[in-house]
């Protein structure tokens, strides 16, 4: 076959360079496929920024975080023409699939890139765990494994203080990592955007915990839940138009110190969450990954994306990973507050 094209596209996410890895191995060592590696995410697609990749190039990067290809938030459909504008590097490479690792506004583009007749793989990519069509995106299990072990640590300062902690995790419009995250620490309560909050029902919660002799308790927050009422953040946006989220905590901690009485505290974790080497787990899943995307460009698979079901890896329309975001399933979530207080 002609020449694969691979690029990571949007926020960057621990285990990018597993996928790589696993694409350059897999097509040049096994398939004997050219691999072309696009710089900087669309941006490197539409402005010829490329660069060629074999087994050397891509040794000693499994454990690192970020991307060796760079990322951008820059993206055809929303700076320039679609396809139109990726033609001359298209042409001039030789291009005859591109593999897209991104999360949901990626795949989106990847799908009217097929839409429009180029050959596109799909790489579901994200912390925040909401692609839809996939049982797990690779980085959420280190994003967890970090606000998991922060919640571990504001646990111990909390008990000393007689605090309450508030620790606000990634999450844009789900509360994946929150739901987990706060599972794995034993939170006391999680406010996710999937299930509205009662500021009431924590603060009681904080209350039964101090009359039982437990007078501290962890509150995590998905950065995607609404303020309170009344409360008005600052609203800034990033190169998407999406808002640039993160601080809700902070408009929350008063109302819950108001109503409780105890000092309440905050911690914003933040994009600690997204660097950093990948977990053991990120880095199996994006090899499996980067592997299955190259085996099905050579096969001359389109409009799919490549993802966990079960145990295994299976191509899934790329349709219906952009159907919908998913969310939290409510048995989960409830399984989370069978613990609170
Ligand atoms: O979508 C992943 C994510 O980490 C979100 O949880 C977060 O809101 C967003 O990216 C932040 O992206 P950036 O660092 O580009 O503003």
């Amino acid at each position: 076959m002609g020449v694969i094209g691979l690029l990571t596209a949007g926020g960057d996410c621990p285990g990018l360079n597993a996928v790589i890895r696993g694409v350059t191995v897999r097509a040049t060592e096994t398939h004997d496929t050219e691999v072309l590696g696009i710089l900087n995410g669309w941006q490197g697609l539409i402005e010829g920024d490329t660069v060629s990749l074999d087994r050397d190039d891509v040794r000693g990067i499994l454990a690192r975080g970020g991307t060796m290809l760079g990322t951008s938030r820059m993206d055809p459909y929303v700076h320039g023409e679609g396809l139109a504008s990726c033609m001359s590097t298209i042409r001039k490479t030789g291009i005859e699939t591109l593999i897209v690792t991104g999360g949901d506004g990626t795949l989106r583009s990847a799908l009217q890139l097929a839409d429009e007749g180029l050959k596109v793989i799909g790489v579901p990519k994200t912390i925040d765990n909401d692609i839809n069509g996939t049982d797990m995106t690779f980085g959420f299990d280190t994003a967890v494994s970090v606000a998991t072990e922060a919640i571990d640590r504001l646990a111990s300062t909390a008990e000393a203080h007689n605090r309450v902690m508030l620790i606000e995790v990634m999450g844009r419009t789900k509360g994946w990592i929150a739901t987990y995250a706060g599972i794995a620490g034993g939170a006391d309560a999680i406010l996710i955007p999937e299930v509205p909050y009662d500021l009431d029902a924590v603060a009681a919660v904080v209350k039964k915990r101090y009359r039982r002799g437990r007078p501290f308790s962890i509150v995590v927050v998905a950065e995607g839940v609404a303020p309170p009422e009344g409360a008005t953040l600052e609203v800034r946006k990033d190169a998407f138009g999406f808002e640039r989220l993160g601080g809700v905590a902070y408009a929350l901690a008063p109302e819950i110190e108001d109503r409780t009485g105890f000092e309440t505290r905050v911690t914003v974790l933040g994009h600690v969450q997204r660097g950093g080497t990948p977990t053991a787990f990120d880095r199996v899943l994006a090899t499996r990954l980067g592997v299955a995307a190259a085996d099905l460009a050579v096969a001359g698979e389109s409009g799919v994306m490549v993802a966990l079901r079960g145990s295994e890896i299976e191509p899934v329309p790329l349709a219906e990973a952009c159907a919908t975001v998913r969310g939290v399933p409510e048995n989960l979530y409830e399984v989370a507050s069978a613990f609170f207080g």
